[in-house]
């Protein structure tokens, strides 16, 4: 028998009910190219800072160790910069180093160090992180950032070439964990992007040549001219032009911004990252060699293995596919390593392995990115391991035939 409260009418429930939530969040943040960003006549930081709308503003300071090392006066030159500016932004503390490399990225004691550190100047949500070094500390300290109150505003002074052209301008973070690169993670878009080239000048060849590699990724499968300039520049950019070499980091990192931008995934729902064409390899390498590969070098095995793929699969003629090649061997960057032979109990190369895993971390049905020509792309949801492996046999036999006669 049914109750009725009096004076009321009796309703059943619905069985269910949808309501939809639906909300748009837009992100701008500027990315500028500029050389001396702490000389005296420089206004780019200043611009900067007076944009951001909250006062007060407040600011703690990270810098890789690699760099600091490289460059003694950085930090003295960072004090005094926000000394004589006392109403841009307020430095809370002396500017603090952090291991630089990939190491950073393994481990949580800095991360938690900085996150201490945060909450004991009393940082907010208004206040601001800046981080300046390679993209590992980018990554790390952009991290801990993004998980203090959820989020503190993070600006990134990216000073190796993979930082500027591609890890330091984009939207992620991330850290090694789980025997995997990049397992922990966040989306957090920066507030500010500061590319200053005089950084470039003190590094070692392997980060100089090796973080071309990501632009030489974005030119095959978006610009067929900026391909073409880089086969052109390679060569003098080995050899130390920086000029052209600050024109590739541009490049890159516009055209990167230009796919997080126009891309219609900036935050990777989706299961295809074409920004990540040659990475399923890459990112194994770099762990199957503990790391004596860095990620630019395993990056540019990746892509000559993707781009051999490509041209078996009909995607690539024979003189695109030695293009690639070619630039890839004039910078001086390897197409092959003998970590590609590392084979399980079966006698399986434990590099294709990586491929689940990549899949694994995108989510969803295998997508990876091959180039289709130079300049475009496409992305395929098979692969067939038999030619990756004839891939990866052709490409020992021609490194070791170039290794007999250079010329
Ligand atoms: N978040 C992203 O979107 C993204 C994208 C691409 C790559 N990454 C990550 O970036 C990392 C690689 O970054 P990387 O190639 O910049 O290397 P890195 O950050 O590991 O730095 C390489 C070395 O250069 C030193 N160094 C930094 N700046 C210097 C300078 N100006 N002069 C002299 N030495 C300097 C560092 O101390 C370190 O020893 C990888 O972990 C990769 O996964 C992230
Ligand atoms: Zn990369």
């Amino acid at each position: 028998m049914k109750t009725r409260v009096a004076g009321s009418k009796t309703k059943t429930p619905p069985a269910s009910m949808l309501y939809r939530q639906r909300f748009r969040v837009s992100y701008s943040y500027p990315v500028h190219f500029t050389s001396g960003l702490f000389n005296r006549g420089n206004t780019v930081l200043d611009t900067v800072f007076r944009a951001f709308p909250e006062t007060p503003r407040r600011v703690l300071v990270y810098v890789d160790d690699g760099l600091a090392s490289a460059w003694p006066t950085l930090i003295p030159d960072i004090q005094a910069w926000f000394r004589a500016r006392p109403e841009a932004m307020e430095l809370v503390r002396d500017p603090e180093i952090v291991p630089g490399g990939e190491r950073t990225k393994n481990g949580w004691n800095v991360v938690q160090a900085i996150m201490s550190t945060i909450g004991a100047a009393h940082l907010c949500r208004h206040s601001y992180v800046m981080a300046l070094g390679g993209g590992s500390v980018l990554d790390m300290v952009g991290f801990a950032a993004s998980l203090v109150h959820r989020g503190i505003r993070m600006i990134r002074v990216p000073s190796t070439v993979l930082a500027q052209c591609d890890a330091g301008v984009g939207v992620k973070t991330g850290m090694d964990e789980h025997g995997m690169k990049n397992f922990a993670g966040t989306f957090a878009p920066p507030a500010a992007v500061l590319v200053d080239f005089e950084f470039l000048k003190t590094l070692s060849a392997k980060y100089r040549v090796g973080g071309v590699s990501e632009a030489i990724k974005v030119a095959m499968i978006k610009d067929a001219v900026f391909f073409k300039d880089l086969c052109r520049s390679a060569r003098r950019i080995a050899a130390g032009d920086n000029r052209l070499l600050a024109d590739a980091v541009r490049r890159s990192a516009i055209l990167h911004l230009e796919h997080i931008r126009t891309g219609g995934d900036p935050f990777e729902f989706g299961a295809a990252r074409p920004l990540d064409f040659g990475h399923w390899a890459a990112h194994h390498l770099e762990i199957l060699s503990h790391y004596r590969l860095g990620h630019g070098q395993a990056v540019s095995i990746g892509l000559a293995l993707d781009t051999c793929y490509a041209h078996r699969e009909g995607l690539v003629s024979r003189a695109e596919r030695d293009a690639l090649l070619r630039l890839l061997e004039s910078l001086g960057l390897p197409t092959w390593d003998p970590v590609l032979e590392l084979a399980d109990g079966t006698g399986y190369p434990v590099v294709l392995k990586g491929i689940e895993v990549f899949r694994e971390h995108l989510g969803g049905q295998l997508s990876i990115t091959l180039p289709d020509g130079i300049g475009r792309k496409r992305e395929v949801h098979t692969v067939d391991m038999a030619v990756m492996r004839e891939c990866m046999d052709w490409l020992k036999r021609r490194v070791a035939v170039i290794e007999r006669d250079p010329t």
